[in-house]
């Protein structure tokens, strides 16, 4: 007779005297509970009682993908399912080498120096466990903040030291790299167009990382999944300055509209791509084949891209010119989908309490100090609703002490 099995302790339940505790990993016990729960709470509050609101705290814009893009997806389903293969098929990195090219004027050796990945926060938090080791004498990981989190998560799990470097508004928010100790630094980690807040490198100040980087051997990874989103001048790929030692992490999140489909490329210096593809089988994150089609027509199209410029040059457009008329102080940029705005004198500086008030008005944004000390002072706004809602927000946000 099967064995009753017991009721599991409903959550929060303190456990039963004499039970031994759980061992956790210590870096999962310490990072802490997320910071906006409380933002959270007023927001569902707000919802449930019939507020309509205005959504620019998460960076998952709602235009939808490109309809070949789907179609691609829907007609590269087989009858016959195989497993996929780390390296992926070659007409995607065909496809992303024939991107690179037109883009950044790169050209690179599809079978050497490009790999799939299901979206580049998988290749961002598993690239360190390639590279670091607790045996080794640097294990520092350099990183901004105010910044992307999994930086330094996934130097954490890694075995690596986190080293983060604050980034400040006289620097326009680039990492100075002279802050970074090449006495124990392993990896550089560059983010542009960056979030939060939108700053971009312009390619000397990318040869200048480079520079040292190659002086300290030091690895230089830079995260370029916002590379294609800009209405002035394109952003400079990592990759036009130097490929020794140095990786670019690419996705269609973003330029494409494919979020949710996980789909990125990391590409570089072939010694890096090649340990990174002696890894990736352990971990198991080869790109279903049929994102692996979509992907190919998504990196082998351009046109999506420009109407998707359009659409964010315009949303970034009127809130520049609401922010002007209002007096509130932003970073000036044209490029990524973020606007990171100085959070007035009326709220002495306090991120939370002024993203609080907005809230009131239906408006949601994230309070900077959610990317990392150096962000508290400051909110992002996430140009992710469509621009009829933009303009209704800003007619509600117009009220507001600036
Ligand atoms: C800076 C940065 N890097 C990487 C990612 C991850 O993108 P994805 O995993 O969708 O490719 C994000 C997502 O918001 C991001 O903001």
């Amino acid at each position: 007779m099967p064995k009753p099995r017991a009721t599991p302790p409903a959550e929060g339940t303190p456990p039963a005297e004499g039970a031994r505790p759980l061992l956790l990993n210590p870096v999962l016990e310490r990072q802490g509970a997320y910071p906006l729960l409380r933002l959270d709470g007023r927001r569902k509050q707000l919802e449930e009682g019939g507020r309509e609101t205005f959504d620019f705290g998460t960076g998952d814009p709602r235009e939808p993908t490109d309809e070949a893009i789907r179609r691609a997806l829907i007609n590269g389903v087989p009858e016959n399912s195989r497993y996929p293969t780390t390296a992926g098929k070659g007409e995607l990195r065909g496809a992303f080498a024939g991107w690179m090219g037109r883009r950044h004027g790169v050209a690179l050796d599809p079978e050497a120096e490009v790999l799939p990945a299901t979206g580049s926060k998988e290749a961002i938090f598993h690239a360190p466990l390639a590279f670091l080791h607790h045996s080794h004498e640097r294990r520092g990981v350099a990183y901004g903040t105010p910044g992307y989190p999994v930086y330094e998560r996934g130097t954490l799990f890694a075995g690596g030291e986190a080293s983060p470097v604050e980034l400040r508004r006289q620097d326009r928010f680039l990492l100075p790299v002279e802050a970074v100790d090449p006495a124990t630094t392993r990896i550089v980690w560059l983010n542009h167009p960056h979030n939060p807040t939108g700053a971009t490198a312009t390619y000397e100040y990318l040869e200048g990382v480079a520079a040292f980087c190659r002086e300290h051997d030091i690895l230089l990874f830079s995260d370029e999944c916002y590379n294609d989103l800009y209405s002035g001048g394109p952003p400079p790929s990592i990759l036009e300055v130097t490929r020794e030692r140095t990786l670019a992490f690419c996705s269609l999140s973003k330029r494409s509209g494919m979020t949710g489909y996980r789909s990125a490329m990391v590409a570089g210096d072939p010694e890096l791509i090649s340990a990174l593809g002696k890894l990736r089988p352990s971990i198991g994150v080869a790109t279903q084949s049929f994102v692996q089609d979509a992907a190919t027509a998504a990196w082998g199209d351009d046109g999506h891209v420009e109407q998707r410029r359009r659409i964010f040059g315009e949303k970034r457009e009127l809130f520049k010119r609401f922010f002007d008329r209002a007096g509130l102080e932003y970073l000036p940029t044209d490029a990524s989908f973020y606007l990171w705005v100085t959070v007035p004198e009326a709220f002495a500086g306090d991120d939370e309490a002024y993203a609080m008030r907005l809230l009131d008005e239906g408006i949601v944004v994230a309070p900077g100090r959610s990317f990392g000390t150096g962000g508290e002072g400051y909110v992002r706004v996430a140009l992710v609703p469509g621009l009829e809602e933009c303009r209704r927000a800003i007619e509600r946000w117009e009220g507001l002490p600036a």
